[in-house]
């Protein structure tokens, strides 16, 4: 059995907000955040949902892959900012897009987190229980962002990204990965939910915001990813030259550049957006997914290296020819 991409879709919030943007709200500059990140502006949600974008999503890569709503069998959602803790935003999904024959459920691995649920898509997809899946990333950061913290709210985005992937049971399977968390690390990036509240609890109320140890982050990523996709590509049999394209987490044009350089490779085999929408998490790689196949850079047969990290912590590299 072999897993395919067929359909890819996207969706931004349609508000653009530039740095410039940002110095109306708080003291920082252009300057300072391209420096440093990489990025140039981000969509900021004005009323769009992690559910909404998620449908816009889906029902584009639907739409690009050919297939219908009723005929799909699971869906599976990552995000870690959804609007509602129940019911779960992948069955808003499901009633939205109106696949009724599908089982939904979300996942929280951080930016992650669609690697995540791509990998547990295709072990479904593997094991015969299921012939294809919708995998989505879902994100409104900007809800859960601190906006006194100019080190860590000026690096995050809105929006949302989904693949359409179906089974080819007679195909040899080229879909490798792995993933990796470290829970010990996990406070370098947090974010509280809702305090106990029940009459016997008298403690003290948790920050509900992104904190992050920005430092720390950079030196995980920097560290581990380049151990990472090696390891990816040992397991699969495979070299750095027989990948044509890296699409990494877009955290940060830096630690994008430093993985680059410490793999002893070109940057244009790193595909980036992060210039424009910043880091959305878990949909960061399936919008950048999304843009490559649309602006023609994926052909077919080629084999792309898909890598995630963040919050947990959490970490993996897929491997597969489109
Ligand atoms: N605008 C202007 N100045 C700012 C600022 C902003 N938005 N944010 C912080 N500063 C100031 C700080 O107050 C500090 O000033 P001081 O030296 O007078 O105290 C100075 O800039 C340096 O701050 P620091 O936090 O040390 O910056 P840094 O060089 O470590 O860069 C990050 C901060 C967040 C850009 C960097 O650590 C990073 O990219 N980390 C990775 C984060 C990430 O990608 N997280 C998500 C992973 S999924």
């Amino acid at each position: 059995m072999n897993m395919h991409i067929l359909g890819t879709g996207s969706a931004l919030p349609s508000t653009v907000v530039t740095n410039d943007d940002l110095t109306k709200y708080m003291e920082t500059s252009d300057e300072w955040i391209r420096e440093r990140t990489g990025i140039g502006s981000r969509h900021l949600s004005t009323g769009e949902t992690v559910a909404s974008l998620a449908i816009e999503a889906c029902n584009k890569a639907l739409e690009n892959a050919g297939k219908k709503a009723e005929d799909v069998e699971l869906i599976l959602v990552a995000t870690c900012s959804p609007e509602m803790m129940l019911p779960c935003c992948a069955c808003q999904v499901q009633a939205g897009i109106g696949a009724s024959k599908a089982v939904a459920f979300d996942v929280n691995a951080a930016c992650a987190g669609f690697l995540f649920s791509l990998n547990t898509a295709y072990s479904y997809l593997k094991s015969g229980m299921y012939k294809n899946a919708l995998v989505v990333g879902a994100e409104v950061l900007s809800k859960i962002m601190d906006w006194e913290d100019r080190t860590t709210c000026i690096l995050f985005g809105d929006g949302a990204g989904a693949v359409y992937v179906e089974a080819a049971e007679d195909e040899e399977d080229t879909y490798s990965f792995v993933q990796h968390s470290d829970g010990v690390k996990g406070m370098v990036l947090k974010c509280g939910t809702r305090d106990l509240n029940n009459p016997l609890y008298k403690g003290e109320e948790q920050s509900k915001f992104v904190w992050m140890d920005g430092r720390e982050i950079f030196k995980f990523a920097v560290g581990q990813i380049p151990v990472c996709i090696n390891e990816a590509m040992d397991k699969a049999g495979l070299t750095k030259d027989n990948i044509d394209l890296f699409i990494l987490h877009q955290a940060n044009k830096r630690i994008i550049s430093s993985i680059a350089k410490r793999m002893e490779l070109p940057e244009d085999r790193f595909p980036t957006n992060v210039e424009r929408v910043g880091n959305m998490s878990s949909a960061a790689i399936p919008v950048l997914l999304d843009e490559c196949n649309r602006n023609g850079q994926l052909k077919k047969g080629m084999r792309l290296v898909l890598s995630g990290f963040g919050a947990g912590l959490t970490f993996g590299a897929s491997i597969f020819s489109w």
